[in-house]
């Protein structure tokens, strides 16, 4: 949420700030910004309302060779978007880039005397802060930075130069991620290594409670107690084309059609079909540990947490005497919950960086609970801090929209289930036919999606004037209806719900009428009647419905019928995802809405 960047070194800082800034968009665009500094420390700043086009059309007038900059693009929490409330904000002499809330801003711009604010941001406050311990420059700007974030209560990245010592930039971070990327006479800043892919391999992550002073040559990094801390120098593992859209018209349909790779990526090395097993190295528990494991919490935001509904679905099948609670981190976090002492917790976040999932695992952690991450960022803050963890391993996820991470996480949760169950002594016969399935899957992801994308596209078309929908499902297919609503609200706008089949005649069924379609998943299996009756049931009410099945002999009278060709028995409400993924992004790129970036949303929530 928010991105940050920041060069000092030879070359144009316009130039890196402005790609960098493109790079990050998707962590928030309402409004952006950059100031660069020259040589005699007069600087230029310029700061738009709306995406980064628009601060690229006002660059272009004020071009500047300046070698030293920070720039930031905005997801708006005090304020508007607007240009005053953009960042970088200015306080005397220097400039502050700001991601996170700083809780106690309004207590904090009481005791400020001196500076006339602008915005209506916490963020300005902060700079004021900084500036009133700063005194124009009579103290160095890393105190000053210092001493002001001792008294800020909330979560913050922040990158800091100023007029008068235009060769160095002061980033500090806690609760919001901020990586130094190490160049040779450069030294990059950004909120997310994505921005530093191309310029340099080597970064430096800091940890919370830690601040930086980075030169063109030199980094130095210290805690809020003064306490000097060597910094580890990380390898970004991210290539150049992970991170475009590789002929796609957007990340969305990219990150889509990926699934076949990301998901094979996610397997890779873990999956032993002749034997019948499945092994994980990272969540580095012992045997002995696994067959301890009674309960498992596992928490999530959004998808993460739709994924941890439905891996809770199927691990429940086959791993004997294990409850399963799968729980909103926004919620659990606030909760008295009893957590028993033979609980192990999931810890789920594609970014790593969620706000309330990070409260969750340090909350857990602090009950002396173990911790694993079902993380795809490497080295984000939740895949540091967990106790162990399984990385998804699906590349960058792009589009705010989560997709390939969704299928990849609901997998990963469902082997760890096994790698509980094969300690347990679980019958090889009841776990092959899942450890098979995984292992077909990827290629079952491809064969859905090419068949049926056109398919989907021609769908989409004929439903794009409705206002609402609902995404019905039993058993396994509810969680996936859950995604497949959020999918098609979060994107197009159409006002979409989940509901279990069996809930529509306690409410839901109230609705139906001619404003609404309904996406019903039918999987074949024991529940398929069951559907089938509630099918009948919308459709006597005059419901319009999609049904997404593989049931070969499908011959209600529906509106559209999206049929799956498949031999998978288990996994087949992934294979169902996949056309509701299609169908949200198709339904979108028909009514014409920006795919990739939302409105109101974006990418990573690292604040509250
Ligand atoms: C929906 C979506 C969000 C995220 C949620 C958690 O498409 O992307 O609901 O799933 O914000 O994000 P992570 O997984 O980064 O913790």
């Amino acid at each position: 949420m928010c991105g940050i960047v920041g060069y000092v070194g030879g070359k144009n800082a316009q130039n890196f700030l402005i790609s960098g800034l493109k790079r990050l968009e998707y962590r928030g665009y309402d409004s952006a910004g950059i100031v660069t500094l020259a040589e005699d420390g007069s600087s230029t700043l310029i700061r738009a309302k709306g995406k980064i086009v628009n601060l690229e059309e006002k660059l272009a007038k004020s071009k500047r060779e300046d070698t030293i900059g920070i720039g930031h693009t905005r997801w708006a929490t005090h304020g508007e978007p607007s240009e005053t409330n953009a960042h970088p904000h200015q306080a005397g002499h220097l400039f502050l880039v700001h991601n996170g809330i700083i809780e106690n801003y309004k207590d904090l711009k009481r005791t400020i005397k001196n500076h006339e604010f602008k915005s209506e941001t916490d963020t300005e406050v902060l700079a004021a802060l900084i500036n009133s311990f700063y005194q124009d420059g009579k103290h160095p700007l890393m105190n000053a930075v210092v001493q002001a974030l001792k008294l800020v209560k909330g979560t913050y990245g922040i990158a800091v130069v100023s007029e008068l010592s235009p060769k160095e930039i002061v980033v500090a971070r806690s609760g919001s991620p901020l990586v130094i990327g190490v160049g040779h006479d450069e030294t990059f800043i950004a909120s997310d290594a994505s921005a530093l892919v191309g310029h340099t391999k080597q970064a430096i992550y800091l940890n919370d409670g830690e601040v930086a002073r980075v030169t063109s040559e030199s980094i130095e990094i210290k805690t809020l107690r003064s306490e000097p801390v060597s910094a580890k120098v990380e390898e970004i593992e991210t290539s150049l084309s992970a991170i475009q859209k590789g002929g796609y018209d957007h990340f969305l349909l990219k990150e889509i059609m990926d699934q076949p790779e990301s998901l094979t990526e996610t397997l890779r090395g873990r999956v032993n079909v002749k034997d019948g097993v499945v092994h994980l190295g990272g969540p580095g528990l012992s045997e002995a540990e696994l067959r301890k494991i009674k309960h498992l919490i596992i928490v999530g935001c959004g998808t993460a947490y739709h994924a941890g509904v439905l891996a809770g679905y199927y691990i429940e099948k086959f791993a004997p005497e294990v409850t399963i609670e799968t729980v909103i981190a926004s919620e659990y976090r606030y909760r008295e919950a009893y957590i028993p002492r033979d609980s192990v917790a999931l810890i789920v976040s594609q970014s790593g960086e969620t706000a309330d999932t990070l409260a969750c695992l340090r909350e857990i952690k602090k009950q002396g609970i173990k911790t694993i991450g079902i993380v795809n960022v490497i080295g984000s803050t939740i895949a540091r801090e967990v106790d162990g963890g399984t990385y998804v391993h699906v590349g960058p996820e792009i589009s705010v929209a989560s997709t390939k991470a969704f299928t990849s996480q609901v997998i990963s949760m469902v082997m760890f289930g096994l790698t509980i169950a094969q300690a347990k002594g679980v019958k090889t016969s009841i776990l092959r036919p899942y450890v098979e399935e995984i292992a077909k899957l990827p290629a079952e992801i491809k064969k859905v999606l090419d068949v049926n994308k056109d398919l989907i596209k021609e769908i989409a078309k004929k439903y794009k004037g409705y206002e609402h929908a609902i995404y019905l499902g039993r058993g396994t297919a509810y969680p996936t209806a859950m995604e497949g609503a959020l999918k098609l609200k979060e994107i197009s706008y159409i006002d979409a719900n989940a509901y279990a089949f069996g809930e529509l005649k306690h409410g839901p069924l109230a609705l139906i009428d001619n404003r609404f379609f309904e996406v019903a998943l039918l999987p074949e299996g024991e529940l398929y009647e069951k559907a089938v009756s509630n099918v009948q049931e919308v459709l006597a009410r005059g419901g319009k419905i999609i049904a997404v099945t593989n049931v070969d002999k499908f011959d209600l009278e529906v509106e559209d019928v999206v049929k799956i060709t498949t031999p998978l028995k288990i996994f087949t409400p992934i294979l169902m995802n996949l056309i509701s993924q299609l169908f949200a992004y198709y339904m979108t790129v028909a009514i014409g809405y920006n795919v990739d970036q939302p409105r109101n949303l974006a990418k990573s929530v690292t604040v509250e």
